[in-house]
């Protein structure tokens, strides 16, 4: 049996509807300026690539993917968090991008800050200290804008400045609408 805390990314080992689980990831979830310019960049990509434009509420960049994570596990989780020390950044996106694997047509950033890369790396290892199971592929900053699109050739973008000042747990649950997000906790960058 896995040890508490210990899901692997993904895993549906729990089941899809156990009431005792929430299938959980950290993020950086826009302010509302920020999420009408990525909305507006979803929509200009759409008719050049078509597919499903992703819900403006639901839009967000994948900081660490955690998966079905028991819910007693909640506040083992959020206390290893709370010791992340990490400085606020300003990421520009302006950059989009198209994955043929699985038809993800995405925002992204030609130049990622270092503080980016700090805040990922800060998560992992404090997850991974508290024993939790994070995914481990390189990270690769995006926003998905589109699924099931076409890709192609695109001109460049209208750049997007993200000012950053804090990062988010969220749960997603999957309802006859699509995806539905809940941001449950935040956490402030250093200024
Ligand atoms: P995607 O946008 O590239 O699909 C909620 O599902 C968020 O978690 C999405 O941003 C999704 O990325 C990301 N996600 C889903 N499964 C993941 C996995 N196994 N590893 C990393 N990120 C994942």
């Amino acid at each position: 049996m896995a040890e508490p805390g210990l899901t692997k990314p993904g895993s549906t080992q729990l089941g899809p509807t156990d009431p005792d689980t929430l299938r959980l990831f950290f993020a950086l979830w826009p302010d509302d300026a920020t999420r009408t310019a990525l909305n507006h960049t979803g929509k200009w990509l759409h008719k050049h690539w078509g597919g499903r434009r992703m819900r403006a509420d639901t839009l967000h960049l994948t900081l660490a993917f955690l998966g079905r994570t028991p819910v007693d596990q909640l506040d083992a989780l959020t206390a290893s968090v709370d010791a992340i020390e990490a400085d606020a950044f300003e990421l520009t996106l302006d950059q989009s991008g198209y994955w043929r694997h699985n038809r993800i047509g995405w925002l992204g950033a030609s130049q990622t800050p270092p503080q980016h890369f700090d805040l990922v790396d800060a998560l992992n290892t404090v997850l991974q200290a508290a024993g939790f199971a994070v995914d481990a592929r390189p990270h690769m900053p995006h926003v998905t804008l589109l699924r099931n699109s076409m890709g192609g050739e695109v001109s460049p973008c209208e750049p997007v400045h993200w000012p950053i000042s804090d990062f988010v747990l969220v749960a997603s649950r999957t309802e006859v609408e699509g995806a539905h997000y809940e941001v449950i906790r935040r956490w402030r960058l250093n200024e």
